[in-house]
């Protein structure tokens, strides 16, 4: 990528969540995420993460824990005059380092830009094969089954594993019994 956008990822302010209702209604209009209330929102403020520059709010997305092996990454939104400059793969991340440091073995998105996921290492499953608490929410959807979302998971249960191993230079399970 030739050039990055020159703002911060960090957790938002209650006083933003006006402004990510804002960039979230935009992409809702396009079709590609679905809308989320202002109540809901500011309920599950501490799932997100921010993209700030100086022109303000340039992105949220959020990590979603479903149950103890499974989070979903939802409502990721880049402003759009910054779209292609990185900022989407810095807000990714941001919430994939969440899930490794929660230990959180694979996280999943339903998207409709399934080519953005595979550039960042998720492949793409039936969504039938997500656990049943996901699929009954899609099963409850007014699109079920003609829904064009596509499932997409990454599995950092094993990304752990190697990392731990790497870090450590030995197998990693040797080192937490220690
Ligand atoms: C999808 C979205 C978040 C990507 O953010 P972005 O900041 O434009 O993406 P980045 O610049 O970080 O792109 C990272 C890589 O993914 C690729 N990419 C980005 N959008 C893509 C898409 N729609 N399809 C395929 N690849 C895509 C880029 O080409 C780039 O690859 P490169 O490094 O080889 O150039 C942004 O386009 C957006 O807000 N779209 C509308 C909302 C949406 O669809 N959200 C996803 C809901 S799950």
């Amino acid at each position: 990528m030739g050039y990055f956008a020159m703002g911060i990822v960090r957790k938002p302010k209650v006083t933003e969540v006006t402004a990510m209702k804002n960039l979230l209604d935009r992409a809702v209009k396009e079709g590609s995420v679905l809308p989320r209330a202002l109540p809901e929102l500011y309920e599950n403020v501490r799932d997100f993460f921010v993209y700030v520059d100086e022109a303000g709010l340039g992105g949220c997305v959020a990590l979603h824990i479903d149950m103890a092996d499974l989070a979903e990454v939802r409502s990721l939104v880049v402003r759009e005059d910054i779209r292609g400059q990185g900022v989407g793969e810095q807000l990714l991340e941001a919430v994939l380092n969440e899930a490794r440091y929660l230990q959180i073995a694979r996280v999943y998105a339903l998207t409709r830009v399934p080519g953005f996921f595979v550039k960042n290492s998720f492949y793409s499953v039936d969504k039938s094969e997500l656990p049943y608490k996901v699929f009954k929410d899609c099963m409850r959807c007014r699109l079920f089954p003609g829904c064009d979302e596509v499932a997409m998971v990454r599995d950092l249960g094993r990304e752990t594993s190697v990392a731990a191993q790497d870090a450590a230079g030995c197998d990693a399970f040797a080192v937490e019994a220690r």
